[in-house]
């Protein structure tokens, strides 16, 4: 049986002193016997929330790295800076990211593996745009970014791979996926792991949905088989992302 991992994402939003705050005033009910909890934050804000969410269950991530070790890269932070900042979990190949900052799917499976490399678990994002969906390529396209994601990550590693399934049109707009077309393309990108690995690695990896999540989509969603939990953008910013945590309990 596999843990549901329900993830915030802030994205560019929230101060130090404001994540702080919040995760103090938040935090308890946040806690899950049932779910693993993480908070992904921007960089500046890693250390206040770490210190914000000792001795809960809940882990903070973070929402991007760089796939060289240390050096002259102005700007970006290495896995070890994550880690020894108290980092669990990175998200790897936001959309945003794929569309504002150039990343590709090469430079996702060389974030990938450096994450693994440090002991980090990657939460792997892919999804399509509307276009791709209407052309009906989604289930090749996403097929396309997991392969070249998961490019000489073993099979114990994928094991604890986290992977995003974010559909474009449905990030930030409002618009969620219908339960079916969510699952849809998760139960495809398990057997595409399984493709790749075997029936055992498809069998653990976390596969997650993501766009437009609120509490009132989250218990259909994540009562799905092949939706493991949630990743999570503006609702994960209010109290609201408790109910989220909660789902099975409204
Ligand atoms: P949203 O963002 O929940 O605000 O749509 C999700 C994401 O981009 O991870």
């Amino acid at each position: 049986m596999r843990k549901k991992i329900i993830a915030g994402n802030w994205k560019m939003n929230m101060t130090p002193s404001k994540a702080a705050a919040f995760l103090n005033e938040n935090k308890a009910a946040c806690e899950s016997d049932t779910a693993d909890v993480v908070f992904c934050v921007p960089a500046v804000d890693i250390i206040p929330a770490v210190e914000a969410v000792k001795g809960t269950g809940i882990e903070i991530g973070a929402e991007n790295l760089y796939f060289q070790d240390k050096g002259a890269y102005t700007g970006e932070i290495a896995a070890d800076m994550l880690v020894d900042a108290g980092v669990k979990y990175v998200i790897i190949g936001h959309s945003e990211r794929r569309e504002y900052f150039a990343e590709t799917d090469e430079t996702v499976n060389k974030k990938v593996l450096k994450a693994f490399e440090y002991g980090l678990t990657p939460i792997i994002c892919c999804g399509e745009t509307l276009t791709q969906r209407e052309q009906g390529i989604t289930i090749d396209w996403v097929r396309m970014q997991i392969k070249i994601a998961f490019l000489n990550v073993t099979a114990e590693q994928a094991k604890k791979a986290v992977i995003a399934y974010e559909p474009i049109w449905a990030i930030g707009t409002g618009v969620v996926a219908t339960t079916e077309q969510a699952e849809e393309v998760c139960t495809a990108i398990r057997k595409c792991i399984g493709e790749i690995y075997d029936a055992e690695t498809a069998d653990a990896i976390r596969i997650q949905y993501g766009g437009s999540v609120s509490a009132a989509s989250a218990p259909e969603l994540f009562a799905q088989p092949d939706i493991d939990g949630g990743l999570v953008g503006g609702a994960s910013l209010k109290p609201d992302f408790a109910k989220i945590v909660h789902y099975d309990e409204q």
